[in-house]
């Protein structure tokens, strides 16, 4: 049998996509200083702006059931609050994604949880930062990341094959939109 999962074929069609996130962030030096931090924050910040903007879609609801326990933009406000970073204004880009293509956007926000348990342990030992002061966004949901993620695994690989290549489309174009943020937000003089 060929291996047709949407999980599996995310992962593998997205690989080139991760190994850049990594190089970025590394390059970012994301966690030299609380001000790096914060511009990473900030990118973080606008791209859950871009991803919350569907969670009121109907048909991203009926595919992920469990969606109200996602998201991290508030985490992400907070964040900036306590870093003294000014908060940008609500003006989501992805007014124009739909389903199926926002599941690969909501598949990149929610894989991203994964790598921050690395993430969030630097903030804690570089930085001085918390699960309630400044890395909130980088967090575990409550429930634990391992088990978020397998139920959202579980939805993903209940969508219908013909929905497969658009849900792909998008998760590339999410990571495109992280990469042009993280740029934007890292490149500022200090
Ligand atoms: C230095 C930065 C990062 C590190 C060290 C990192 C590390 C990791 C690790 C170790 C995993 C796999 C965890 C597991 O299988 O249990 C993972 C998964 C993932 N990460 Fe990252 N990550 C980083 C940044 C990012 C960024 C910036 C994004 C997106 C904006 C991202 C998106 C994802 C996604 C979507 C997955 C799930 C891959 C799959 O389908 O299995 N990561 N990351």
């Amino acid at each position: 049998m060929t291996d047709t999962l949407l999980s599996s074929r995310l992962r593998a069609e997205t690989r080139d996509w991760h190994d850049r996130m990594e190089t970025l962030m590394q390059r970012a030096d994301v966690f030299a200083s609380r001000l790096n931090y914060g511009r990473f924050t900030t990118a973080q910040y606008l791209f859950q702006q871009d991803v919350e903007a569907f969670f009121d879609d109907p048909r991203l609801q009926q595919a992920v059931p469990d969606l109200q326990v996602r998201g991290r933009l508030e985490a992400a406000r907070q964040d900036l609050l306590d870093l003294e970073q000014p908060v940008p204004p609500q003006l989501p880009q992805t007014r124009h994604v739909t389903m199926p293509s926002a599941l690969g956007w909501l598949y990149v926000s929610e894989g991203s949880t994964l790598g921050a348990a690395f993430l969030f342990n630097e903030a804690k030992e570089k930085l001085g930062l918390s699960a309630d002061f400044g890395a909130r966004n980088l967090a575990a949901y409550p429930e634990g990341r391992a088990r978020v993620w397998r139920r959202f695994i579980a939805s993903l690989d209940e969508q219908p094959a013909g929905d497969h290549g658009s849900i792909v489309q998008g998760a590339r174009s999410a990571y495109a939109r992280f990469e042009a943020l993280l740029l934007a937000s890292t490149s500022q003089p200090t």
